[in-house]
C-alpha cells in the first residue's frame, strides 16, 4: 500500500463551513479522502466540495440519492461536474434508477473530460434491524437483503456498495476482487465507540476486504486528528 492510494476517508461531519475547512487545512490529500455528507453539504452548498477538490482532495459526496431515475441521473451528472471522486446512491431505487445513474456518471465524465467519480450503492442502512425491514415489507434477513442489493449494484455497473465491515468478507466473495466496499463503524483499538453498536479495528476491516474506511470521530475528535489519522495510516502500512 502506498500513500498514493488512500484508504481512509476522513468524514467531515461538522455542521458549518469554518471548521470542515479548518479540519481539511491541516490533512494531507495524498494520505485520506474526504466525505462530505447532507449536514455540511445543506449548510456549505457546492462551493465548499469545488474548493475541497481544489485543493487536491478526493471527495466523497455522500448524499445518498434516491429518486426517480431521471432526477438521481441529473444529480449524478451535476455530482460528477463538481470533480467528485465518488459518490452514493440507495440500491432500492431499483434497476432503472442504477443504470440511469452509471449512464450519467459515465457520460458527463467524458464530456467534461474528467475521471469517473466511483459510483457507490448504499444496501442497508446499518440503523435498521430485522424489525424494521419487516415493517417496511422486506422479509428475511438484513444480510440477505444486503446481498440481493448489491448484486442488483453490481449487475447494473456501479462500482461497490457502502457496508458494515462484519459484512465485507461475505460481498468480497460474493462480488468478486474489483468490487469496492467502503466501510464506516471503524475504531481504532482502544477509542470510543460513540454511538456505533458494531466497530471493527481499521486493520481488521482491510483484512476483512474492505477497500476504504469511512472515519469521522476518531479522527476529527481527537486531540490530534492528524495524529490520528498517521497512526491509523502507520497500522495499515501507509507511511505518512
Ligand atoms: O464518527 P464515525 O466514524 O462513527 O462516523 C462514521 C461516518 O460514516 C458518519 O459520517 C456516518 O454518517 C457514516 N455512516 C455510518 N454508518 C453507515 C453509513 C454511513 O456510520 N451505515
Amino acid at each position: 500500500m502506498t500513500a498514493a492510494d488512500p484508504r481512509v476517508i476522513v468524514a467531515l461531519d461538522f455542521p458549518d463551513m469554518l471548521s470542515a475547512f479548518g479540519l481539511a487545512a491541516r490533512l494531507d490529500p495524498a494520505l485520506c479522502a474526504v466525505k462530505v455528507g447532507k449536514e455540511l453539504f445543506t449548510v456549505a452548498e457546492a462551493g465548499l466540495v469545488r474548493e475541497l477538490v481544489r485543493r487536491g482532495f478526493r471527495v466523497f459526496l455522500d448524499l445518498k440519492f434516491h429518486d426517480i431515475p431521471n432526477t438521481v441521473a441529473q444529480a449524478c451528472a451535476a455530482a460528477t461536474r463538481l470533480g467528485v471522486w465518488m459518490i452514493d446512491v440507495h440500491a432500492a431505487g431499483g434497476s432503472a434508477m442504477l443504470a440511469a445513474a452509471r449512464d450519467a456518471v459515465v457520460r458527463t465524465a467524458a464530456e467534461e473530460r474528467r475521471p469517473r467519480p466511483l459510483l457507490i450503492a448504499i444496501t442497508v442502512l446499518t440503523s435498521l434491524d430485522a424489525a424494521d425491514l419487516a415493517s417496511i415489507g422486506v422479509g428475511g434477513t438484513a444480510e440477505a437483503q444486503v446481498l440481493r442489493l448489491a448484486q442488483l449494484a453490481k449487475s447494473n455497473g456501479l462500482d461497490g456498495v457502502v457496508c458494515s465491515a462484519q459484512e465485507a468478507a461475505m460481498l468480497r466473495s460474493a462480488c468478486g476482487p474489483d468490487f469496492k466496499l467502503v466501510t464506516p463503524g471503524i475504531r481504532p483499538a482502544g477509542t470510543a465507540a460513540h454511538d456505533q453498536a458494531r466497530v471493527m479495528t481499521p486493520e481488521a476491516a482491510i483484512a476483512a476486504g474492505a477497500d476504504y474506511l469511512v472515519i469521522g470521530r476518531a479522527i476529527t475528535a481527537a486531540a490530534d486528528p492528524v495524529r490520528a489519522l498517521r497512526d491509523i495510516n502507520a497500522s495499515l502500512g501507509i507511511a505518512a
